[in-house]
């Protein structure tokens, strides 16, 4: 292993060095290296390399240590430094914190503490990548660990075979982020596995990647939210009374009975049928209870009102899904946010459904504004709620997985925050976001807490499943510049022209 050696390990006062905590001092001078905070290192031991990460580092001086003395000088007309060789006293401090222990059998948890004296040095990026759980190639690539100059490649597998959440204020560059991992997703070779993707594009950001030049054209295709048409035949009673929450139980039972008989008769025989049909049925049916069967049909006469019940669907969600390619659904013309729950929750219904049966690729749903979908509040009746937290509970055995974005986390649904196993955090300000972040990140420790809202744009925070230990990752430029984002000088001149 090549190295760098950087420091010497100290005793101090905190009865360190201990398993948890050592202290070193830089032996190297400013200009020879800088050390900053969250900088990995290793110190040797006998079972193997200790590495460490930087959580504090500050400057000494016994000169200037005493303020009495340092008074006195300083009234009498001279400097200290003036009188004595103060300046070769400075030293730089750091407190660093054992992550792990390098040993012949695999990374272990360190339980001894490394030895006063001992070498302190800076681990070649071969070892970070071992130890962080990084991948050499075959990884996406988001960006830099900045101060080693490390590419940052996720492993495919553990960033996506669960669920993922990217969290931030707005403007901190989630979506910049998404369309990363979208370049990164769709230039995947068919022999290093490729996931079919569907993003929900609420706001009509990323529709440019389907324009004429953007160079992912051929993988992309923008379907808009407008043209979307459900298979009614396709919906159970269940999926009814989703969308039509005032459905009672008794009217679901009703309904069942009647889409059973349906499926004996039209659907078995390649036939379809609309919601004009059911009613029909439901009219004829001398059996049930008048005023339910009234108030059903009522119910099913709104939900044909939003016309997005057909006879066949639209896209055919079958043929599009297709390995390293991508669907973006451009609701950005929708004002009704239960339309657009509607249409989530049907699109999503039907992709498990195709998963759980092996007819479509392993798929990757991404989903911006993801709080307006799945909302903690019990009382916000999501439509879109129960077959998201269905996917975040069951997904990963059918290799369906989320990528939830949100700028609000609290409002996020808690039993699908917690199904995220990864979670890329990036700026945030708000005390209650940052409060219910640290209850639902898995091995996010204080002092990683502490600098999220130190964070600028573009720089994130991975935790989870993705990695070994959370990370710093400076999110890398996209490589093409298709996300749509105006700046309002543009956008007022383009009203005007
Ligand atoms: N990694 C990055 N490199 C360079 N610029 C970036 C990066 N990330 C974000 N930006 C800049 O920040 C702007 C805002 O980013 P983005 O639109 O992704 O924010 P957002 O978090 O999605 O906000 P909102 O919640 O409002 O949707 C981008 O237009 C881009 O100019
Ligand atoms: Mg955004």
């Amino acid at each position: 292993m090549s190295k760098k050696n950087i420091g010497t390990v100290i005793v101090d006062e905190d009865n360190s060095p201990n398993p948890e905590q050592f202290s070193f001092v830089l032996t190297k001078t400013e200009e020879e290296f800088q050390l900053q905070k969250g900088m990995y290192v290793v110190v040797p031991t006998e079972d193997g390399e200790v590495l460490a990460s930087v959580i504090e580092l500050f400057k000494t001086n016994r000169y200037f240590s005493s303020p009495s003395a340092v008074r006195a000088y300083e009234t009498s007309g001279k400097t200290l430094a003036s009188i004595f060789p103060a300046d070769r006293w400075e030293h730089i401090i750091a407190k660093a914190k054992p992550l792990g222990i390098i040993t012949e059998i695999g990374i272990q948890r360190l339980l001894f503490p490394v030895s006063p004296g001992e070498n302190v040095s800076i681990p070649d990026n071969d070892t970070l990548i071992q130890f962080l759980g990084l991948e050499k190639d075959n990884g996406l690539n988001l960006g830099m660990i900045e101060q080693h100059d490390l590419t940052v490649k996720l492993n495919l597998t553990k960033f996506l075979q669960k669920h993922a959440a990217i969290l931030a204020i707005s403007g901190a560059g989630k979506s910049y982020t998404v369309s990363v991992l979208l370049e990164e997703l769709l230039s995947r070779k068919a022999e290093q596995g490729r996931v079919a993707i569907v993003l929900f594009d609420v706001h009509g950001e990323y529709k440019g990647m389907g324009d004429d030049k953007s160079p992912y054209k051929k993988y992309v295709n923008v379907f808009p939210g407008g043209l979307i048409q459900f298979a009614t035949s396709s919906m159970s009673a269940r999926q009814f009374s989703i969308y039509e929450p005032q459905i009672t139980t008794v009217q679901t039972r009703d309904l069942s009975k009647i889409l059973s008989q349906f499926y004996k008769d039209k659907v078995k025989q390649g036939e379809t049928y609309v919601i004009g049909d059911i009613i029909e049925a439901l009219e004829k049916d001398e059996q049930l209870n008048p005023r339910s069967r009234e108030a059903l049909i009522g119910w099913l006469y709104t939900l044909n009102n939003t016309r997005l019940f057909g006879s066949a669907e639209n896209p055919d969600l079958k043929s599009i899904l297709k390995p390293g390619k991508i669907t973006i659904f451009d609701l950005s013309d929708f004002t009704s946010i239960k339309l657009k729950q509607m249409l989530v929750s049907y699109i999503l219904f039907r992709i498990f459904d195709m998963r759980k049966k092996n007819e479509v690729p392993p798929t990757t749903i991404i989903l911006e504004e993801a709080h307006q979908f799945v909302p903690e509040a019990r009382l916000d009746q999501a439509i879109s709620r129960s077959i998201i937290e269905t996917i975040a509970r069951e997904g990963r055995k059918f290799f369906t997985s989320l990528v939830l974005v949100s700028q609000r986390p609290v409002k996020l649904s808690t039993t699908v925050l917690s199904q995220c196993n990864t979670h890329v955090i990036m700026r945030i300000l708000n005390p209650y976001d940052l409060d219910y972040i640290g209850r639902s990140s898995e091995g996010i420790d204080r002092s990683t807490m502490n600098s999220i809202t130190s964070l600028g744009v573009g720089e994130a925070i991975i935790v989870g499943n993705a990695v070994n230990h959370p990370i710093f990752v400076k999110v890398r430029k996209r490589k093409t510049s298709t996300l749509e984002t105006q700046t309002l000088e543009e956008s007022a001149k383009n009203f005007d022209s």
